[in-house]
């Protein structure tokens, strides 16, 4: 089948990572809107109508499903497009109800960007499952950006995620959910600042999940050739390097929640 994928940027290939473990030998088209990254600080009906160019350009090369590896414009688009277009869309939802329920009475704490933490999405996925008022949150836009600029350096992200973290009492919290595709590169990181018991969640095996349900019970049949197609703001990236360079470094300390 033919699966279109698209972010911001580059932070959709950690559930691209996760896809082409789950279904290895499908058609990926892989679409990052670099020249607009990042989406997160951004005003709303500014990135609208960024996504719509990208969809509307995957929608041309004919996907047969589509996945929004991006929460912020999951947040601001997904219900509206699937209104719009006639092939499936899945979107990423932060794990904040797998957290609220594997919780064992401590609190919750989600990253992600400022737009997706400000949109009625996020606020009444929260209203929902967080009856006892344990869920906080926390914006980490750097983030987006160094790993946009493919910056790894150890020092650099432990220091800005120590500053970012240092008002929390993290002995407080079962789990820290990361609700922006670009902070899963960044799992070791995390792992070196909060304690040992905080579990570190994200969305992305649940949305491949979904994505391979969705699949399953479509009639079009699944592929037997994997083949990947990168694009950045619509430029083939004719020998996927970029792609390589990221999967490359996904290479995961801990299971993906
Ligand atoms: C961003 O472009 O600011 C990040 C997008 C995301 O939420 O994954």
């Amino acid at each position: 089948m033919k699966i279109g994928f698209f972010d911001s940027g580059i932070g959709g290939i950690t559930v691209l990572n996760e896809a082409l473990k789950m279904l290895p030998n499908e058609e990926y088209i892989y679409y990052a809107d670099s020249i607009n990254a990042p989406y997160g600080i951004k005003p709303k009906e500014v990135v609208k109508k960024y996504i719509y160019n990208v969809v509307q350009f995957l929608i041309s090369k004919k996907v047969d499903v589509l996945v929004i590896a991006c929460n912020t414009a999951t947040s601001i688009a997904v219900r509206e497009l699937r209104q719009v277009y006639d092939i499936p869309i899945i979107g990423m939802e932060p794990a904040v109800k797998y957290a609220v329920e594997h919780n064992k009475n401590k609190r919750i704490l989600v990253t992600a960007t400022d737009l997706t933490l400000k949109e009625e999405k996020f606020k009444n996925l929260v209203e929902r499952v967080d009856s006892d008022s344990i869920v906080d949150s926390l914006a980490l836009p750097k983030l987006v950006e160094y790993a946009e600029d493919f910056i790894f350096d150890k020092n650099k992200i432990v220091s800005y995620l120590r500053k970012q973290l240092e008002p929390f009492d993290l002995d407080k919290y079962g789990s820290i959910v990361l609700g922006c595709t670009h902070f899963p590169f960044y799992k070791s990181q995390f792992r070196e600042i909060i304690p040992e018991h905080v579990k570190i969640v994200d969305g992305n095996v649940g949305t491949v999940r979904h994505l391979k349900d969705i699949m399953e019970r479509s009639d079009k049949s699944f592929s037997s050739n994997r083949k990947l197609t990168f694009y950045y703001s619509g430029v083939k990236d004719e020998d996927n390097m970029i792609l390589k360079k990221y999967l490359n470094i996904l290479n995961l300390p801990e299971k993906t929640y």
